[in-house]
């Protein structure tokens, strides 16, 4: 890769290459480190509390795709970690209100209470709606040049929006009364929104912020996302609530289409596993350094939560 320091933000050399397990740990210390700068440390306030409950516990796969895009491009976690806690605020959000009883209604979430059980409801949808302001709060705080801020606000507010998460949310709460079952296509459609637009933004966020070609990275997150999911409809199949720390069985009982119940488990599995090769084949442009990446994508379909 050739090294531009147009906006002053790259450096001569890479960071470190880390091993996937070490860059998953990685990114869950940056967020639970980001988080401690951000929070003030009281117990008193039922929101704060909420919405720091509501950030622990998850796998922080998108922080981690956040900051490895950004190594790649030469800008390491001072910079990038902000950004990386955004995205798992605002991921966080969209779970709390997945949960709540007018959408999936469930209890359990990353082994514990979900926020509307621990707490009520509408701390619970309040708590989302804090987090989701946060994560702008925080991309407009990172120590970016203000057009890279922008462009990664504009990004994110469609990914989170109509057209991106809470549209693919939509589509999906509306699929499970429609009458007719959903094609794969129109499944597709979905989960590019409700799963996929978050995790593309994640990936392309290190090129965005080192104004270099995304391309590559879309792609990336383009075929990740979608494998992400399918592997999230094969546990709540195989998956049991022990290990996977949320409720399983739960699509089937809403009587929803899933790539599951439309390819059929072996058909899910070999899905996954074309679109991890092609989400690898595509990292091609960065050479060895994308290493992590490749092995964030097998991760992503061989995981047991
Ligand atoms: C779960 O996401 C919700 C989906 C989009 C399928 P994750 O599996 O990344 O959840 P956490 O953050 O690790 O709990
Ligand atoms: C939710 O999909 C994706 C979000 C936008 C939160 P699911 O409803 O399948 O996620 P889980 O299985 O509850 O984590
Ligand atoms: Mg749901
Ligand atoms: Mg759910
Ligand atoms: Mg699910």
């Amino acid at each position: 890769m050739p090294m531009v320091h147009r906006l002053g933000l790259r450096r001569s050399t890479l960071g470190d290459l880390m091993d996937f397990g070490q860059a998953l740990k990685h990114a869950q210390s940056v967020a639970t480190i980001e988080a401690l700068r951000i929070f003030a440390d009281t117990d008193s306030d039922p929101l704060q509390n909420a919405m720091r409950y509501a950030l622990a516990g998850g796998k922080a796969m998108r922080g981690l795709l956040v900051l490895e895009s950004a190594r790649l491009h030469g800008i390491g976690a001072d910079l990038a970690g902000p950004v990386s806690l955004a995205i798992e605020c605002l991921h966080a959000y969209s779970l709390i209100h997945d949960d709540l009883p007018c959408m999936d209604d469930d209890d359990l979430r990353r082994g514990k209470p979900t926020v509307h059980k621990k707490w009520d409801e509408h701390t619970a949808v309040l708590a989302g709606d804090a987090l989701q302001s946060l994560a702008f709060e925080l991309v407009a705080d990172a120590k970016l040049p203000a057009e890279v801020s922008v462009a990664l606000s504009r990004g994110l507010a469609k990914a989170a929006g109509r057209v991106g998460m809470v549209g693919g949310q939509m589509l999906d709460i509306r699929a499970e009364t429609a009458v007719e079952p959903l094609t794969l296509d129109q499944i597709i459609e979905v989960q590019n929104g409700k799963t996929g637009a978050l995790i593309r933004w994640s990936a392309m966020a290190g090129a965005v912020m080192g104004q270099e070609d995304t391309s590559a990275l879309e792609i990336y997150g383009d075929r990740l996302g979608l494998a992400f999911q399918i592997a999230d409809d094969i546990l709540d199949v195989e998956g049991d609530a022990e290990t996977v720390g949320k409720a399983v069985g739960k699509d089937a009982d809403a009587g929803k289409a899933t790539f599951v119940s439309l390819l059929g488990l072996d058909g899910a599995k070999r899905r996954a596993e074309t679109l991890v090769t092609e989400a690898c084949e595509c990292l091609s442009v960065y050479g060895d350094d994308a290493d992590c990446l490749r092995q964030a994508a097998r991760f992503v379909i061989t995981r047991q939560s």
